[in-house]
């Protein structure tokens, strides 16, 4: 995620999420099968379900239905504070089809980005769960591949339909956080390398202190800490341009970042790389690979497989490089090369591919600062969840995914161009109302315990 994820905006319906658990909605998680395959070629059927984010939900209080929190902002009596806050207020179950636009089908997940229910919903995001329905399934992708299937045909400029693997803890932090009381079943315990500061509620206390509605947001706002966490960005992209980046920390595990450390007065005074180490096959000088109707066809359904591999070829080693294939219509396609001069001409991420690239467009190198692929590395050797979600961008109009960003600077410089879209696309009230019906598939996700050639 590149500027910051411009979270939900569900409009009247002001969420109520003390750590507590509501329970006007029964929280019943739809059911996503994934598989596990080995070396040997077998594969397992996991029968998973996701959970949506608790951001999303309504909050309201413990003992009735009045809102904790109303458009962007907290009801200053029954939240003075944090803790009260997390005392008087509950999260209640989501109605995952009707106010969400979230539905799934055997292996496959539809994501809906505007659904028009009692309120209007923007977006959304979810957490695959384990079989047991418990907790986040966590993975461990050293010297693994995971492969899934997308469909962005419908999904245009502006928009952002994202698969990725955040270190969250599996329980949401209930076990951490004691005034937690809802945890992973009702979608808590989110971070990721952007240390997002819109999370209403952070271990297990609310957000309030320090809260400021955002002006360009009637639904979210931003208090005094964020929640910083590795993330692995397998997929970011639309019909028009496509991202994979991993973003190191320099924390392990889940955590609260409070001012500097959240890169609040500088881009890269947080503890986590808000840049990542990106490959983005139009940015990387390939302007015909993907798109609708180029190499990679984004009007029809692909497969995206993306390896993890590592310094021995062992789950122990440290991660060296990420490489991609995609497979279209039986055919598999290798991913685009380089085509920049001063960049070897590769086409999957080291640390080498990364210095290069920052060196010749002249960014920052804050993925090396914060642990390159090995500090990344780390975090699948522990365990990474799975999220997926669809979204518009109010930092930055998703511009550094697929247009020229910044939109100041020389659209012919190297690093400039991402993707065809206008430089004007993507402000959210026009992608809202022109792209209302926008949405992303996701299916037949796999992760296979070895790495084919
Ligand atoms: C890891 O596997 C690759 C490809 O199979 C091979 O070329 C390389 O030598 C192996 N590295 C080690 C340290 O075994
Ligand atoms: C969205 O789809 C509905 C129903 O198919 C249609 O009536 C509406 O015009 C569409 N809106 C846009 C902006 O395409
Ligand atoms: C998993 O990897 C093995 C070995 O490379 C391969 O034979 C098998 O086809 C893979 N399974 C899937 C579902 O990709």
């Amino acid at each position: 995620m590149f500027p910051f994820k411009a979270l939900l905006a569900l409009t009247t319906l002001a969420v109520a999420y003390a750590q507590q658990v509501g329970t006007q909605t029964a929280e019943v998680h739809p059911k996503l099968s994934w598989e596990t395959c080995t070396t040997s070629g077998t594969c397992t059927s996991n029968a998973g379900s996701v959970v949506l984010d608790s951001n999303w939900r309504w909050l309201h209080t413990t003992s009735g239905y009045t809102n904790c929190y109303t458009g962007n902002e907290w009801d200053t009596s029954l939240c003075p504070d944090g803790a009260t806050c997390a005392a008087n207020c509950a999260l209640d179950g989501a109605d995952y089809t009707g106010t969400y636009g979230i539905t799934t089908t055997g292996n496959s997940l539809k994501l809906n980005f505007i659904t028009n229910g009692a309120n209007k919903n923007v977006g959304s995001r979810v957490y695959l769960m384990n079989n047991a329905d418990t907790e986040y399934q966590e993975f461990k992708l050293l010297n693994s591949e995971f492969t899934f299937d997308v469909d962005v045909s419908n999904l245009g400029c502006g928009l952002n339909g994202a698969l990725y693997f955040s270190e969250m803890d599996a329980d949401g932090g209930l076990s951490k956080y004691p005034t937690n009381k809802a945890g992973a079943k009702y979608g808590t315990g989110y971070c990721d390398s952007q240390c997002p500061r819109d999370l209403k509620f952070i271990n297990g206390v609310a957000n309030v202190e320090g809260w400021t509605g955002d002006s360009n947001s009637a639904n979210s706002g931003t208090g005094e800490y964020g929640s910083c966490c590795n993330e692995m960005d397998i997929w970011e992209a639309n019909n028009n341009a496509a991202a994979f980046t991993p973003h190191p920390c320099s924390v392990d595990g889940q955590t609260r970042c409070e001012g500097d450390d959240c890169g609040a007065t500088s881009r890269y005074s947080g503890v986590c790389d808000p840049d990542g180490c990106d490959f983005n096959s139009f940015r990387m000088g390939d302007t015909s690979f993907y798109g609708a109707g180029l190499t990679v066809d984004t009007t029809k359904v692909f497969t995206v497989v993306t390896q993890f591999l590592t310094s021995d070829n062992t789950t122990t080693g440290s991660l060296s490089e990420i490489r991609r294939l995609y497979v279209q219509g039986g055919k598999v396609i290798q991913n685009s090369q380089v085509a920049i001069a001063g960049i070897d001409p590769v086409n999957s991420i080291t640390d080498n591919f990364c210095a290069q690239q920052k060196t010749v467009f002249g960014d920052t190198n804050d993925f090396a600062s914060k642990g390159g692929l090995k500090g990344i590395g780390a975090a699948f050797a522990k365990g990474v969840v799975l999220v997926m979600s669809v979204w518009d961008d109010y930092a930055a109009n998703m511009l550094w995914l697929d247009s020229d960003y910044p939109t100041t600077a020389d659209a012919s410089a190297p690093g400039v161009a991402r993707g065809t879209c206008a430089t004007t696309s993507g402000n959210p009230p026009d992608v809202e109302s022109q792209e209302a019906n926008a949405s992303v598939i996701f299916s037949a996700m796999n992760i296979n315990s070895s790495v084919s050639e």
